[in-house]
This record gives C-alpha cells, sequence and structure tokens, in this order.
C-alpha cells in the first residue's frame, strides 16, 4: 500500500466522524504489518473529555481484533464537511497510545491539501519516549 492510498483513506474516515462540538473532523487509517487497514473517526461527547481521537479509535478496532503489530498511520483533519487546508499533527495522547504498539520506525503520514502529506517516523513524532521496556 503507497503512503498516498493510505492518506486517501484518512480522509475518507473523517466522513464518518461525529463532531458535534469543535466541528473539527479527524480520519485515519492504520496500516498493519499483515496488510490489513482499520480506519478511525474522531467521536465527541457532550462531557467532552469522552472523546475519543480518530487514531485511538483505529488502533483499538485494530488491537480488538488481534492486531498487534504495525506498520505506519495515516491522519487528516479539517473542518468537518469541508476539504482539509493543512497539516493535522497527531495529540500527544495518541502519540503515546502509538508507542505502546508500535516501534520507533513506525511511519506517520501527515496529510496536507492537495494529496500531499510529510513522513515522520514515530521516534521523530515522541523523543525520548516511554514504553514498556523502560519499566525495569
Ligand atoms: N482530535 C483527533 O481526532 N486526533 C488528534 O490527534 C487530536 C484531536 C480530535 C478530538 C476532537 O474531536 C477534535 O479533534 C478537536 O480537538
Amino acid at each position: 500500500m503507497k503512503p498516498e492510498e493510505l492518506v486517501q483513506l484518512a480522509k475518507d474516515a473523517r466522513a464518518r466522524s461525529y463532531v458535534p462540538y469543535s466541528g473539527f473532523a479527524v480520519g485515519a487509517a492504520l496500516l498493519c504489518k499483515d496488510g490489513k487497514i482499520y480506519q478511525g473517526c474522531n467521536i465527541e461527547n457532550a462531557a467532552f473529555g469522552p472523546t475519543i481521537c480518530a487514531e485511538r479509535v483505529a488502533v483499538f478496532k485494530a488491537v480488538y481484533d488481534g492486531e498487534r503489530e504495525f506498520e505506519a498511520i495515516a491522519v487528516a483533519g479539517g473542518r468537518a464537511g469541508e476539504d482539509i487546508t493543512g497539516l493535522f499533527p497527531p495529540c500527544g495522547v495518541c502519540r503515546q497510545v502509538l508507542r505502546e504498539f508500535c516501534d520507533l520506525d513506525f511511519m506517520l503520514y501527515l496529510a496536507k491539501e492537495n494529496g500531499e502529506y510529510e513522513a515522520r517516523s514515530l521516534g521523530e513524532m515522541l523523543p525520548m519516549s516511554f514504553s514498556g521496556a523502560d519499566m525495569k
């Protein structure tokens, strides 16, 4: 799967976002090492705190299905109902959740306008990260 295709699947997932409070739709597409893909969208809540990000929906769907090895994720965010207008960087909580299951060479494709994207490794996005290996 080419990064461009994963980016398009992340953009497509934005259509499923439930965002009555922020009006900001985020989509994610997670590529497993076995080739399967899991999409996610953000799902908001009137109490705000229970809101979940698109990236974590994708990861949790995959882990529930028995997936534990991941290659890359694409993310896209912007005003709901509109095309994205710029790069969307995943929040710190989602970076940490990715770190639980992914090595530092796991790739993130951050969608930009016109089908463009920026590629960053998890090591770049979450330097000096804490993981289970640090609990010795
Ligand atoms: N959001 C995500 O889906 N992913 C992130 O990495 C950061 C933020 C969502 C949560 C909320 O529904 C909206 O974007 C505005 O914060």
